[in-house]
């Protein structure tokens, strides 16, 4: 079982104390979304974001959640800012890029990761398992922090895990907190992203040890 905060709902004019304080909580990965304005219409941080948090935070991991369309641009960038993991959509390029960007990341001993969303059924994910270190599903539509944990995204979980044959780490993102936290422990995922839970209310420390407890 592993938490990965995600810093897009962090007080971003805090950030370096945000993650600290994180970290001492007993974090050791953060889940850094990337969103491009077209991809998905927000937009968050960049490579410069991923470079100075190695810079700062060494050893701790961090993961790319990579909402864009445009590969080519942007998974060299965040490889070379430093990337520990980096997660890419299966609906932001045809599947033939995706092989490509998967041995990318392989050849440049990056972890890889494949994320689908709410709509992208599981069984795609098959013909890709060799070149990945996890899976993330969507818990939320991606583009914004602080929407509701899709409740059908459970059976979602159940089947990609019966898919996988418990083979890779099976990670969930978006409305995860103590409660949606257990339902998707139950379905079989064992990475939690959470942003607002975790961000929202000032006290991460205290946020973070009701999320482990949850999930005990
Ligand atoms: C949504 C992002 C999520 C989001 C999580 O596109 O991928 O990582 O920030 O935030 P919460 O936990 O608030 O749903
Ligand atoms: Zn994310």
């Amino acid at each position: 079982m592993l938490i990965a905060p995600s810093i897009l709902n962090a007080d971003n004019l805090n950030l370096k104390s945000e993650i600290a304080a994180a970290v001492a909580a007993g974090i050791s990965r953060f889940h850094i979304d990337i969103m491009d304005g077209h991809f998905v219409p927000n937009l968050s941080f960049g490579p410069q974001l991923v470079s100075d948090f190695k810079r700062e935070f060494p050893d701790i991991t961090a993961e790319v959640h990579l909402m864009s369309d445009n590969p080519e641009v942007f998974v060299p960038a965040f490889v070379e800012a430093g990337a520990d993991i980096v997660e890419l959509h299966y609906e932001a390029m045809p599947e033939a890029e995706l092989t490509k960007w998967l041995a990318y990341l392989n050849d440049h001993h990056v972890k890889a990761g494949l994320v689908l969303s709410p709509d992208t059924p599981a069984a795609v994910l098959s013909k890709f398992a060799p070149k990945l270190a996890q899976v993330l599903l969507m818990t939320v539509y991606p583009g914004f922090g602080g929407q509701k944990f899709i409740p059908e995204m459970a059976a979602k979980i159940k089947e990609t895990n019966e898919l996988l044959q418990g083979q890779l780490p099976i990670e969930v993102d978006g409305g995860i907190n103590a409660e949606t936290a257990k339902v998707a422990q139950a379905a079989g995922a064992s990475i939690f992203v959470a942003g607002s839970y975790l961000f929202g209310n000032g006290q991460i420390a205290k946020q973070v040890a009701e999320l482990t407890e949850a999930l005990r």
